[in-house]
């Protein structure tokens, strides 16, 4: 798979992988991770999990990739397509406030999102997705139908929701990724939060 450190290219096999994961107890995926700062603080104030922060485009990663946290790497892949290097590797998801194709496939239940989720994903992993009431609306859809239809995605596929929580601005200004705090200062800050597990 494809990984990034400023502008170079980098690319990671199965071996190499398996061996930086060796001894972490937990495994985080931050999905459509933009420009990597909710991973790289997630990893600078968890030392003991890893933490894999990957967005299809890699412009925006330049800059957090430069940092040289043992814990912390990031990957440029399709969420429609996760590397087969990271099967069963897994155990905790975020989907931070998604937009493009990433929300599309999530409100249609794309099944090579889904099923390529479960694939990486080892037994017991735990999901939480944060969802924006600008970008929904942008795909035609209000904040809770939206959110809703996604939940009903994902509880199709197989994953056990909790009640999903509200976000307001206060919340969203003090969530640490870039995209909360430009949203908590917009139009629209509002968002909903869904945690899940996998059945
Ligand atoms: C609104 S930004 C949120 C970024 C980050 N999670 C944050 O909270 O700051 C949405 C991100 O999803 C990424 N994205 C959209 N479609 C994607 C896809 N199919 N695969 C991977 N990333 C995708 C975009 O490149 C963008 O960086």
């Amino acid at each position: 798979m494809e990984t990034i450190r400023g502008k170079t290219s980098l690319t990671m096999d199965s071996t190499e992988l398996h061996a930086r994961l060796a001894n972490y107890k937990r495994i985080a995926l931050d999905l459509g991770t933009g420009d990597g700062k909710f991973a790289f603080c997630h990893a600078q104030t968890f030392p003991s999990h890893f933490i894999i922060g990957m967005d299809s485009c890699r412009e925006n990663l330049r800059e957090y990739s430069r940092t040289n946290l043992p814990n912390l790497l990031y990957v440029i892949a399709n969420a429609q397509s996760l590397p087969h290097e990271l099967h069963g590797q897994i155990s905790h998801v975020t989907i931070n406030f998604p937009w493009g194709s990433l929300l599309n496939s999530l409100l249609e239940g794309d099944p090579r999102l889904l099923c390529g989720l479960e694939s990486i994903l080892g037994s017991g992993a735990r999901l939480e997705i944060r969802l924006n009431g600008g970008a929904l609306s942008e795909q035609g859809w209000s904040l809770e139908d939206g959110s809703e239809r996604i939940f009903q995605n994902l509880a199709v596929a197989g994953w056990r929701l909790d009640a999903p929580a509200k976000m307001d601005s206060h919340a969203l200004h003090h969530f640490p990724s870039t995209w909360a705090k430009r949203l908590a200062f917009g139009r629209d800050p509002r968002a909903i939060c869904g945690s899940a597990s996998l059945k």
